[in-house]
């Protein structure tokens, strides 16, 4: 009979407009591998942070071995025998693997003896099946070679209840293999593993049991071996409110491409790979979804189609013409709209007022602006007819929109976006946060522009409001463009396993 590691009940986190956590129950025996599946926002870090110290918990009980714990901090939870692998290394650069794993002990004594401390690191790496060399310097180590150096320091402090929050975003295959046997070293000696992810194929793999959390709540537990991910992936996205499918009075003509996207590679930030000879095409008056689940290179992908990044190879046209790559004038002035992710910073200028905002894309037109001045009048009259069409609840066209709710500012963005007659737009998460009526007016307005021609790329982790609004499907994943359906027959459960990495035909 296999003994309680961790037991955390009714654990409740509020956030200020979000409660994060909203009765969680979980449970992890000693010595398995026990993930912890979600999509984005589910809950599962705030969750992890919860066990380890970092929050504290609005409600509910957390019993490590069977008695009631409350951890003030990280440290405390560690000292009680709970350890997380960051998915942000917390590494110093130019110190060794050796003098990394030993920083920030306790026990560590004021004179270090490097060469006892280099031997026992060796020795759990060995144990545990990590190649990592103690002596290297942390600045010379790959990134999956730096996880395992967070790993080596939580094993050093002598956890037994080990956390990775999704460990595999930033290993390649071959390394993320490797993790999943140190994983299994690991629980063989009695260790506990907790590993979150939302990965369905690499939690099948990995894990003896799962439990599935969706929108902070519980879903369930069940043993790997007795399920699948296409019953995964039904937990995991559920099965909630059905919006109907729009009703299109001019369905797009797919033939007619406004948009296309030709062996398109980017990176990321960090100068990683994130978009992969991504082909795809928009037709006039198209809406194409693209599902997955949010990190797997949609925001390159829109980010690149707005001129905002720099595309490292591939071609981007509007009808058939090319864009300058990585400038966001010259994909406006070719017809690109953008309604990006994060509203509030890279959307709109927040602390100007509504009106302004609406003006800030075509400001530059002969309609609003003569001889270099502006048509303050115009601008106002505009701004007045574009918060009645687009139901901006708002005092007046002078209100700074930081003081709107977030559905009133994206419908300024979505107004601001559409008055300048764009051939394309790239949504992003278009309706994320928003209460209802908000989401049905922004829905409502998506499927008016499309009607009148504009081809959209939606790009949304919501698959209820892919497969309400989209003609035609492709789902994102690692990079990729995994598959391109019609929307029509398309079911949640084949999107929801082709986001978790399944192949197209395993999903049918
Ligand atoms: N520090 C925070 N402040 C406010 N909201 C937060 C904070 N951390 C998480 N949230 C919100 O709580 C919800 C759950 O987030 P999180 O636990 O990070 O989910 P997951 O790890 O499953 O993606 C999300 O809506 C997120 O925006
Ligand atoms: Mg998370």
């Amino acid at each position: 009979m296999a003994e309680s590691a961790v037991r955390m009940t009714g654990v409740v986190k509020r956030f200020p407009g979000v409660v994060a956590n909203d009765g969680v129950n979980f449970e992890v025996m000693k010595g398995e591998v026990h993930a912890l599946l979600g999509e984005n926002g589910a809950g599962k870090s705030t969750l992890s942070n919860i066990l380890t110290g970092l929050y504290r918990p609005d409600e509910g009980t957390i019993e490590l071995d069977g008695s009631t714990v409350s951890f003030g901090s990280p440290r405390s939870a560690l000292d009680a025998g709970i350890g997380m692998v960051h998915q942000h290394f917390r590494l110093v650069e130019p110190f060794t693997v050796a003098e990394n794993v030993i920083l920030g002990n306790p026990e560590t004594p004021f004179v270090i003896d490097t060469g006892s401390t280099v031997e026992r690191v060796a020795e759990l790496a060995k144990r545990y099946d990590m190649a990592v060399d103690p002596n290297a310097k942390i600045w010379q180590l790959s990134v999956g070679e730096q996880q395992r150096v967070e790993i080596l320091k939580v094993l050093y402090r002598g956890a037994r209840v080990l956390i990775l929050d999704e460990p595999t975003a930033v290993l390649t295959p071959i390394e993320a293999e490797a993790l999943f046997k140190t994983l299994r070293a690991m629980t063989a000696e009695g260790r506990t593993v907790i590993f979150i992810s939302h990965k369905l194929d690499e939690v099948m793999s990995v894990s003896d049991r799962i439990t599935v959390l969706r929108s902070g709540r519980t879903v369930g537990t069940v043993a790997t071996k007795d399920t699948s991910t296409r019953e995964l992936a039904g937990m995991m996205v559920g099965r909630s409110v059905e919006f109907s499918r729009a009703v299109r009075r001019n369905p797009g003509v797919s033939s007619d491409v406004v948009l296309s996207l030709t062996d398109v590679n980017c990176n990321d930030d960090r100068g990683r790979q994130a978009l992969h000879g991504v082909n795809v095409t928009v037709g006039r008056g198209e809406i194409v979804g693209v599902a997955g689940v949010a990190g797997n290179g949609q925001r390159e992908l829109a980010e690149v189609i707005a001129g905002m990044r720099s595309s490292t190879g591939g071609r981007i046209a509007i009808e058939d013409k090319p864009v300058l790559n990585g400038r966001a004038r010259a994909a406006i002035a070719g017809g690109v709209a953008h309604v990006p992710e994060d509203r509030l910073h890279t959307g709109l200028a927040a602390g100007h007022s509504v009106e302004d905002n609406m003006a800030l894309k075509n400001y530059r037109t002969p309609l609003l602006s003569r001889f270099g001045l502006l048509k303050r009048n115009i601008i106002t009259t505009q701004a007045d007819d574009l918060v009645m069409k687009y139901d901006v609840k708002t005092p007046d066209t002078g209100t700074p929109v930081r003081l709107l709710s977030g559905g009133n500012v994206q419908k300024v963005l979505l107004a601001r976006e559409f008055s300048t007659n764009p051939k394309v737009l790239v949504a992003a998460s278009p309706t994320r946060g928003l209460d209802v009526g908000a989401i049905e007016t922004v829905r409502e307005r998506l499927v008016e522009a499309a009607d009148n021609g504009v081809g959209i790329l939606l790009i949304s982790e919501d698959l209820e409001e892919i497969m309400s609004l989209a003609d035609r499907i492709v789902v994102m994943y690692e990079g990729r463009l995994v598959a391109d359906m019609p929307a029509t027959g398309a079911t949640r459960e084949q999107l929801g396993l082709l986001m978790g990495g399944a192949t197209l035909e395993a999903s049918r």
